[in-house]
């Protein structure tokens, strides 16, 4: 018998310390996303995937490559949708969309603007993945604009990882990932693909339609949208940030917002602490005063 010790997982090798503390710091720098060194292996493994791409020998050489090579600018945008972590789901935390329309829709109709009547109500998914968050926003407001005479709105859908939006955009989905869509809305938004062995949905056009997609870091200093945002939808990001870049992070989110406008965070997100011009009005959502 043979014991094997020692044995890396993977030909390509680990990362030394110091090449995981010049990527750590790159990321963390670029697209706000924390790497402490617990996060090491799940970095490496990440990493294989690329350096397999590249034909490289090994993650020491990827990294010689990136850094004492000078192609770090170029290699930006594939080492961050490497190491971007884009789970998500439709109707992930529910209560939101049940707020949205018990709530949030009928008080801004109340208001003297009127939003969604006498201009359409605008809706950014600030960091959106591959589309789920985007396309629950879009169904639940079709849905509701079925019930209100001449109500339009826009929704803007935005992130950093170029493969997410790429996904978001084909709209095309494992089928069992739209279990948490209500029956109904199944039959009335989705296609079915006719490949039994490949049991995928895709998004309605009329649905795709609603949802415009770019890119964006919410690490940037200015965000190159047009103010006056009534909903903002940011969940299941902040998470990955230390607190200063998360209050940097809500206070240009808060910016954009008009007044009575709705921010919803994720359930683990917590502004305690921070001076920002928001009330709260349940678990995870606020209003722009
Ligand atoms: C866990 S997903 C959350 C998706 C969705 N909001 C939800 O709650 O289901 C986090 C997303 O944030 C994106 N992201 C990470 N850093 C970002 C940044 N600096 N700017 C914009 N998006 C970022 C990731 O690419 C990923 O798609």
């Amino acid at each position: 018998m043979t014991f094997m010790t020692d044995t890396p997982p993977s030909d390509l090798g680990y990362l030394s310390g110091r090449d995981f503390q010049r990527l750590a710091k790159f990321i963390q720098d670029t697209c706000g996303i924390r790497m402490p060194p617990v996060k090491k292996t799940m970095l490496e493994g990440r990493l294989r995937r690329r350096v397999r791409a590249l034909g490289l020998p090994s993650l020491s050489e990827y990294c010689r490559w990136l850094f004492d090579h000078g192609r770090l600018a170029e290699e930006a945008v594939e080492l961050i949708d490497a190491v971007t972590t884009n789970k998500t789901d439709f109707f992930r935390e529910p209560r939101h969309f049940e707020h949205l329309t018990g709530s949030t829709l009928p008080t801004l109709l109340e208001t003297p603007a009127r939003p969604g009547l006498d201009r359409p109500l605008k809706v950014w998914s600030a960091a959106c993945s591959s589309g789920s968050e985007p396309y629950t926003l879009a169904m639940v407001l079709d849905d509701f604009a079925r019930r209100q005479r001449g109500y339009r709105f826009e929704i803007l859908a935005t992130d950093i990882c170029t493969d997410a939006l790429a996904k978001a955009k084909r709209a095309i989905y494992p089928e069992e990932m739209i279990a948490p869509v209500p029956a109904a809305w199944r039959q009335r938004y989705f296609l079915r693909s006719r490949n039994p062995d490949e049991p995928t949905v895709r998004l309605a056009p009329s649905v795709r339609q609603m949802v415009r997609f770019g890119r964006l870091n919410l690490m940037d200093e200015v965000y190159p949208l047009d103010e006056g945002m009534d909903i903002i939808f940011c969940r299941n990001i902040l998470i990955y940030f230390d607190r200063e870049r998360q209050e940097a992070v809500l206070r240009r989110l808060c910016g954009l917002l008009r007044p009575h406008g709705s921010l919803f965070l994720g359930h683990t997100d917590t502004i305690a602490g921070m001076d920002l011009p928001v009330r709260q009005v349940a678990p995870s959502v606020f209003i722009r005063r």
